[in-house]
């Protein structure tokens, strides 16, 4: 199997954590996201365990919250000690919500409104990513005003394309975030953030993309930014006591993808950290991961029912299922593969591909397409596999489709963590 909480059963059926999937899909419905807790404690201890042991106790893991935003994600990272990436108002609430200490925050976003700055300044947020002058201003504005002072990080963009989708790669300097090295912005606004009121300058963040296999663009960005810190301390005299290499390790879709040992990765990140601090003699500073995807999205798998089955001569085979873009927009958006199976009968060969569509009006709607599955009939339980990520919290009521719910499993036990959308829910908020 893909991943190590999946198996086969004596009766043929999948199992997730232990459990039977088709019994899941019996007592929590169709379509249903699973996602397994303890893996996603395990993930968030791979990164605590590698980051104190390459980087020193006061490196830590953000849990990019944007892969997976319920109140009970937000209770297991902070149990977990991590810390949090947030990169709205919405994820901030729910954050606070699920009580977690405001001082772990790190406040993302290329375009952060008053709102959310002033909503961030109230609620005592940590650390705002500051992702350009404007922003710089209003911050320093805003603390001034409120007499105090707010400690941030500035995203800098370290000039590195690494392989992945484009609507994915952050990190290259004609990218909407952050101000770049290579164009001298990237020293100015350090400049300016030191001799601002108001703001106290931490650090440095980048992050260059998502769903990334390769380590040395990661080892690249790590370098440059270095270099780059090593370069402010000798022009600015800028002490950078925090260094936050943002998130983007991949994830195993299908079996093509390689595996990833997250604990390797870090330690190749934090030698070239290492070697660059003593190269120029600078403190090593306090490091920062930001992982969304790598903590959720193996944990993550959704069932479906099977409806119609269509074959048309020559071309294609359609399996439909009950859900579709509306709980996994990521083949419409990205082409992005996943690996499908029929639940209850697992253990069978795949011996057909087959189209996985879902229900909505549009042929884009699709989650994926030639994928190797077993055949399938009407009633059939469908798994796609590794839906941790970016499913959920990407998922949209197109068609006024109600949003499936989450269920948490732990410890062999399976517990709602989001209920399912009713039809109530979605007329709810229309006031005429
Ligand atoms: N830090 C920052 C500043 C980010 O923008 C992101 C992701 C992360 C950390 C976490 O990256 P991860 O470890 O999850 O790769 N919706 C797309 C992914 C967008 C990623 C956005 N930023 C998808 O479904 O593939």
């Amino acid at each position: 199997m893909l991943h190590p909480n999946l198996a086969v059963n004596e009766n043929g059926h999948l199992t997730i954590g232990g459990l039977d999937a088709v019994d899941l899909a019996r007592e929590f419905g169709t379509p249903a996201y699973f996602i397994d807790e303890d893996m996603v404690r395990e993930n968030c201890r791979t990164y605590r365990r590698a980051m104190a042991k390459y980087f020193g106790g006061n490196s830590r893991p953000l849990y990019a919250s944007k892969a997976l935003s319920c109140t009970a994600i937000y209770h297991i990272v902070r149990e977990e000690g991590l810390g949090i990436d947030c990169v709205s108002g919405g994820e901030l609430y729910t954050a606070k919500t699920a009580g977690f200490p405001a001082a772990w925050i790190y406040f993302h976003g290329n375009n952060k409104t008053d709102r959310d700055l002033a909503d961030a300044l109230d609620m005592g947020v940590g650390t705002i990513v500051v992702d350009n002058e404007d922003e710089l201003r209003t911050i320093s504005a805003m603390a001034s005003a409120r007499g105090c002072t707010q400690k941030i990080l500035l995203r800098i963009s370290p000039g590195i394309d690494p392989h992945t989708h484009r609507a994915i790669s952050t990190g290259s300097v004609d990218s909407k975030f952050g101000r770049a090295i290579e164009t001298g912005q990237a020293k100015a606004i350090v400049a300016e953030a030191m001799s601002l009121p108001g703001i106290d300058l931490a650090g440095l963040h980048c992050h260059i993309g998502s769903q990334i296999f390769e380590i040395d663009p990661f080892v690249d960005a790590a370098r440059i930014m270095t270099a780059f810190i090593a370069e402010l301390k000798r022009d600015l005299a800028f002490d950078c006591r925090e260094l936050n290499l943002g998130g983007g390790l991949g994830v195993r879709y299908t079996e093509f993808d390689p595996v990833i040992d997250y604990a390797d990765a870090i330690e190749r990140i934090a030698a070239v950290v290492h070697q660059l601090c003593a190269e120029h003699n600078i403190p090593i500073p306090t490091i920062l991961l930001e992982p969304g995807r790598s903590l959720v999205a193996a944990a993550g798998t959704t069932l479906y029912t099977v409806g119609s089955v269509k074959e048309i001569p020559g071309f294609k085979r359609y399996i439909s299922v009950d859900g579709g873009m509306p709980d996994n927009p990521r083949y419409a958006l990205y082409a992005s593969r996943y690996t499908a199976l029929i639940a209850n009968r697992a253990a069978e060969e795949k011996t057909v591909t087959a189209t996985i569509a879902g229900r909505c009006c549009e042929s884009g709607d699709l989650i994926g397409e030639d994928m190797p599955i077993q055949p399938a009939r009407r009633g059939d339980i469908l798994a796609v596999l590794s839906t941790g990520a970016y499913n959920y919290s990407m998922a949209s009521n197109y068609n006024r489709i109600p949003r499936p719910p989450v269920v948490l499993i732990a410890g062999g036990k399976a517990t709602v963590a989001v209920r399912r959308e009713t039809y109530a829910d979605l007329v709810a908020l229309d006031v005429l």
